[in-house]
C-alpha cells in the first residue's frame, strides 16, 4: 500500500484579514463598478454606473465598501430619494446594486454592510429605507419589512379594440416633459408610495431605464390630442412580456390607443403576455381588467426600514392634518407610540398634529416596526395589529382615521 507524503496543505487564497467597511471615494470607484459586475450575472456594468452617475443626488460618499487584504470585494449604494406620502414627503435611503463578490460569500460582507448603512441613514436624517429584491432573506433579519404590492398578470385580447379617434401616440420627446410631470403628480397626489420626480430624476430614469436589461427594449410614449399630452406610458418588451413600468393615465378611455400600440408591439415580438405592477384603484388597471383578462396578485419583493420613527411621524405632520380635516376635525386624544424601543407621542389639539417626546400616563401604544410600517403605509397588516391590541377606544379610532388603509404603491420604472 502506498502511503502519501504527508505535506501541509498549500493555502491558494490569503486568509481573510480584517473586512473594514468604509466610504466609497472617487480613485476607488471603477474597482467598485467592477466588483458590482462580477457580482450580479445579468446586469450590465455600465447599468450600475448610469444608475448612480445619472442620478441628481447621487454622490460617490454614498457607498459604502467592504475592503479586505487591500481589495473590495462588497458594495451597497444608499440613494437619496423622497417618496410622496399625499401632501407630504418622506426622504428615504434606497438600498440598491448590493453586492459582495463571488469568492466571498456568506461570510457576514452583506450584513456588515446593511449595520453600516442604517448607521449612515439615521445620521444623515433618513427616517425610512426602501429597496427591492429578489432574497428577502438577506434584509429581514436586519429589520427590513415586507411591504405588498399588486403585480399585474394579463394577456392582450385578439380582435378589434374599440376606440374614439383624435387620439396619437407617439414617442416622448423633451418638451414634453412638463405635461408628463403633470400628469404624475395628479396621479400620486392623493397616493402613498410614489416616489418624488424632480425634472432632473426624470431625465436621468430615462437613462438608466434602457440599460437594465439590454435584450429588452424601453419605451415611453405619449398620447397626444389636439397636440396637447393627456397621458404617457413607460413599457418594457422582452421576448417573454410586456412589463408597464409607469402608467401615467388618468381616464379608462385614454388607456386603449395605448393598449392597441403596445399589443401591436408586442405581436411582432412574439408577446401577449402582459405585467406590471400597478394601483389597484388605478383607472388604468380598471381597462386592463375588462379589455385584457387582468387580475392582481399580491408580491412582496418590495421591502421598508424604520430607520426613525420620530423622522417617520415628524415628515408626514402635512398629511396627517390635511386627513385630519377630512375625517376627525375635533381635536382627539393624546397618546404615544412606541415601536421597537422608540416612542413618539401625537397630540391633535384643533388644526394641527404635533409630535413629541411622551408625557405622563398617557395611553401607550406598542407595535413591532413592521406593524407600524403596515399602518403607515397604509397596508391591512396595520389594521390587524390593532385589532390584536387592547387600546382605549378612542385612541384606536383616532389612530385609523390618522392612518387610513392605502395601497402602497411604487412604480418598477423607479426600481433600483
Ligand atoms: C446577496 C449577497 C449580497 C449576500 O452577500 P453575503 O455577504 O454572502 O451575505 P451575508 O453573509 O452577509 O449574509 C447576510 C444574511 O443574508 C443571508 N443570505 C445571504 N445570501 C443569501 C441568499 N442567497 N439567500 C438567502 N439568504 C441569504 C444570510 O444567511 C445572512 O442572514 P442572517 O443575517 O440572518 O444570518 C450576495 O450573495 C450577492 O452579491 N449576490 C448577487 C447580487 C445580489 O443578488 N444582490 C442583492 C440584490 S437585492
Amino acid at each position: 500500500m502506498r502511503r502519501a507524503a504527508f505535506t501541509y496543505p498549500q493555502r491558494t487564497t490569503p486568509l481573510p484579514m480584517n473586512p473594514t467597511v468604509s466610504t466609497l471615494t472617487l480613485d476607488r470607484r471603477d474597482e467598485a463598478l467592477d466588483l458590482a459586475d462580477r457580482a450580479f450575472d445579468n446586469t450590465p456594468r455600465d447599468y450600475f454606473e448610469r444608475h448612480q452617475s445619472a442620478d441628481p443626488a447621487w454622490d460617490v460618499s454614498q457607498s459604502l465598501v467592504v475592503e479586505d487584504g487591500g481589495a473590495l470585494i462588497g458594495h451597497l449604494w444608499i440613494a437619496d430619494r423622497t417618496m410622496r406620502y399625499g401632501e407630504a414627503r418622506v426622504r428615504f435611503g434606497g438600498i440598491a446594486d448590493v453586492g459582495v463578490d463571488p469568492a466571498h460569500r456568506g461570510q457576514g460582507h452583506a450584513g456588515r454592510l446593511l449595520d453600516a448603512a442604517v448607521e449612515r441613514m439615521q445620521a444623515d436624517g433618513q427616517p425610512l429605507s426602501l429597496l427591492s429584491t429578489g432574497t428577502p432573506e438577506v434584509y429581514a433579519g436586519r429589520g427590513w419589512h415586507a411591504m405588498p404590492t399588486a403585480q399585474l398578470e394579463g394577456e392582450f385580447p385578439g380582435g378589434d379594440i374599440e376606440w374614439a379617434g383624435g387620439y396619437v401616440v407617439r414617442p416622448f420627446e423633451t418638451a414634453d416633459l412638463p405635461a408628463v410631470m403633470g400628469i404624475y403628480s395628479d396621479i400620486a397626489a392623493d397616493r402613498v408610495g410614489p416616489l418624488d420626480r424632480s425634472e432632473a430624476y426624470w431625465q436621468a430614469l430615462m437613462d438608466w431605464l434602457p440599460r437594465v436589461t439590454p435584450e429588452s427594449t424601453v419605451y415611453f410614449d405619449v398620447l397626444v390630442q389636439v397636440r396637447t399630452v393627456v397621458a404617457y406610458a413607460i413599457t418594457e418588451l422582452s421576448d417573454d412580456q410586456m412589463t408597464i413600468l409607469d402608467g401615467g393615465i388618468q381616464y379608462e378611455n385614454l388607456a386603449i390607443p395605448l393598449l392597441n400600440v403596445w399589443r401591436a408591439r408586442a405581436a411582432e415580438r412574439g408577446v401577449s403576455r402582459l405585467t406590471g405592477e400597478l394601483h389597484p384603484a388605478s383607472e388604468l388597471f380598471d381597462l386592463l381588467r375588462k379589455r385584457a383578462d387582468a387580475t392582481l396578485k399580491p408580491t412582496r419583493h418590495y421591502m421598508v426600514r424604520l430607520n426613525s420613527l420620530r423622522g417617520a411621524l415628524e415628515s408626514v405632520v402635512p398629511e396627517l392634518i390635511r386627513r385630519r380635516r377630512r375625517m376627525a376635525p375635533l381635536p382627539g386624544p393624546p397618546f404615544a407610540l412606541n415601536v421597537a424601543g422608540e416612542a413618539a407621542r401625537i397630540e391633535t389639539p384643533m388644526a394641527n398634529v404635533v409630535i413629541g417626546d411622551p408625557v405622563g400616563n398617557e395611553p401607550v401604544v406598542e407595535l413591532t416596526g413592521g406593524q407600524f410600517l403596515d399602518l403607515y403605509l397604509g397596508a391591512p397588516g396595520g389594521y390587524e395589529a390593532l385589532d390584536a391590541l387592547d387600546i382605549p377606544p378612542h385612541v384606536d379610532v383616532y389612530l385609523r382615521r390618522l392612518f387610513p388603509n392605502s395601497p402602497f404603491m411604487y412604480w418598477n420604472a423607479d426600481r433600483f
